[in-house]
């Protein structure tokens, strides 16, 4: 076991402290401090013990917003704080640097499915799977998959609408495991409703079943929190497949510009 000599030292009071030692002494504390750094290691071993469904349902009442509102209208740190005002003809890259940021998630995952050697298609998907969290969470596969569809391939937009859905289901042979953060945010007993269950069963036999596996594949939150990760190795891929308005994002009539000006002025009152 490695000692950390600074803090070691500091737990007994600094150097001057310790030069007052003998020697007899110095070594019992060394004894003493290395079992107990001991210790803490086996206690940080322990299995993480995971909340209940029923302990999940008693924290609603002790926050003043609901779990599934859009992370850009909540705070869990005091109020909200003034929004950069989007521009006139706003684009994807905006939208990111805007409203989605920080986004290291996406970008985490597309940067993984790039290395893996993932289809465009899919590292497109992994770049804007989760982007919709920002406006909503509940149901976030099928909105984002809303608000990303006139813009971008079927098989990507197929892809986020059900990657959602197959995280509830482990699948070995593409090397998905249940996830812990599951455990964590929905309780261990949880079970998915019927609906999602539903769709499971049809995404089961469906031709494009890989499609959003494989964005749960990649869809990861045991990356380094301090990889340093952004937009630019994806450019290529955006300027293929995604279909920029020249209005702006929010000002072109598609299906879900309402969506996008919603993201851009989240402080309306209406
Ligand atoms: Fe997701
Ligand atoms: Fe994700």
């Amino acid at each position: 076991m490695e000692v950390d000599r600074r803090a070691f030292i500091a737990s007994l009071g600094g150097v001057a402290a310790v030069n007052l030692m003998s020697h007899e002494a110095k070594a019992e504390a060394l004894e003493h401090y290395m079992e107990e750094k001991l210790d803490e290691m086996v206690a940080a071993q322990q299995p993480e013990k995971f909340p209940t469904v029923a302990e999940i349902e008693a924290q609603i009442e002790t926050r003043p917003y609901r779990r599934g509102a859009g992370s850009v209208f909540t705070s869990n740190k005091g109020n909200v704080k003034i929004i950069e005002k989007m521009p006139d003809k706003p684009t994807l890259h905006d939208f990111f640097r805007l409203r989605f940021a920080p986004a290291n998630h996406v970008l985490q995952s597309a940067t993984r499915a790039m290395k893996t050697g993932m289809s465009e298609e899919i590292v497109l998907a992994c770049l804007l799977h989760d982007c919709v969290l920002s406006l909503i969470k509940p149901d976030h596969g099928w909105w984002g998959a809303q608000l990303f569809e006139p813009y971008i391939p079927e098989k990507s937009a197929f892809a986020i609408r059900y990657h959602q859905t197959l995280r509830f289901y482990a699948d070995d042979d593409a090397g998905y495991e249940y996830p812990d953060q599951y455990y964590r945010i929905f309780g261990h007993d949880y079970q998915p409703p019927q609906y999602i269950a539903d769709t499971y069963k049809m995404l089961k036999n469906h031709k494009w079943y890989m499609e959003p596996r494989l964005v749960t594949v990649n869809d990861l939150y045991a990356f380094d929190p301090n990889a340093k990760v952004s937009i630019d190795p994806f450019e290529d891929i955006i300027g293929r497949h995604f279909k920029q308005p020249k209005e702006g994002l929010g000002y072109d009539n598609s299906p879900s510009a309402h969506m996008w000006r919603t993201l851009a002025r989240p402080d309306n009152p209406l």
